[in-house]
């Protein structure tokens, strides 16, 4: 989610392009395979749930990197979402857009073989595998787009860089509760092998229970593996805490209140593990 961005001219007007599945060659392809198949024995006893259950229903574990139409297919099968293909990044507003319609963005890119685990930007990987799962649940589906909702709302408060915050510690980065034990289910975890592990084993990052205002204030890092994960007691508790709220007085009250550091624990915290923070946070992602 950035400002001022150019087009591309092979861009549509919404700025999706063509996915051009039939133009991956066949090294592309065994990258997904071998991403695929390093995250999916680690996170059968990690991933949340509904994660697992969207991986299944939406055959993700075909070979080769999904075709967006059968990908979308499926998906809109079950909850009405679609994924489009879109150059990189796009401006905040398409962004939003696309989201409050049920279409989700993803790169058509793939890393190189050399890049399995440290990416600058998302790519294909990432953004299918990391996130169009959780599209297949009722309640995240409904989340996502209400998010999009939210996004077009907050442009107009200047309240961005505060929303940005709850996706970042909820989609991307976010943990649940599961029958008592702690389960991933952000997408920047889910994705990255190394962060699958650290999140929710490592006693360096704090667990911390989820806080709408709390999150909103907390800074986060983009270089390093994240200091402190929120943890959120389940998808329909989260839908209600923000979709049935209005952010309004809830972006004018966090204007009066300061930033937190992406490590900081506070005393009205409901600490589940207080990190050690012993990794160096050297901004050596891995
Ligand atoms: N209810 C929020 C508002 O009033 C919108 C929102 C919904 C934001 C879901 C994030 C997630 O702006
Ligand atoms: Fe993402």
């Amino acid at each position: 989610m950035t400002a001022t961005l150019a087009k591309p001219p092979s861009a549509a007007d919404d700025w999706t392009i063509p996915q051009d599945w039939a133009s991956y060659s066949e090294n592309e392809h065994r990258v997904w395979d071998r991403l695929f198949a390093r995250q999916i024995g680690m996170l059968q006893s990690r991933a949340s749930t509904a994660f697992l259950n969207g991986l299944e229903s939406l055959s993700l574990s075909r070979a080769g990197i999904p075709d967006f139409a059968d990908l979308s297919e499926r998906l809109h099968r079950l909850t009405g979402w679609r994924v489009v293909a879109v150059p990189g990044l796009v401006p905040d507003e398409v962004f939003f857009d696309h989201l409050a319609n049920r279409r989700f963005v993803a790169g058509r890119f793939i890393r190189k073989p050399e890049q399995l685990d440290y990416l600058e930007e998302p790519d294909v990987f990432h953004d299918v595998f990391g996130h169009v799962p959780l599209l297949a649940d009722p309640v995240f589906a409904d989340y996502m787009q209400a998010y999009g909702l939210g996004g077009l709302r907050a442009l107009n408060f200047h309240s961005l860089e505060k929303l940005a915050r709850l996706y970042w510690y909820t989609v991307e980065f976010g943990l649940i509760r599961e029958n008592g034990a702690l389960k991933l289910y952000g997408s920047g975890i889910v994705s990255s092998f190394g962060e699958s592990m650290f999140a929710l084993e490592d006693s360096s990052p704090n667990r911390i229970g989820f806080d709408l205002e709390r999150v909103m204030r907390t800074q986060y890092r983009i270089d390093d593996y994240q200091q402190s994960y929120f943890v959120i007691d389940s998808f329909d508790d989260l839908l209600h805490r923000t979709r049935d709220a209005d952010f309004a007085p809830v972006y004018a009250r966090l204007e009066n209140l300061p930033d937190i550091a992406p490590d900081a624990i506070l005393v009205e915290d409901r600490v589940i593990h207080r990190g050690t923070q012993e990794r160096g946070y050297a901004g050596a992602k891995s």
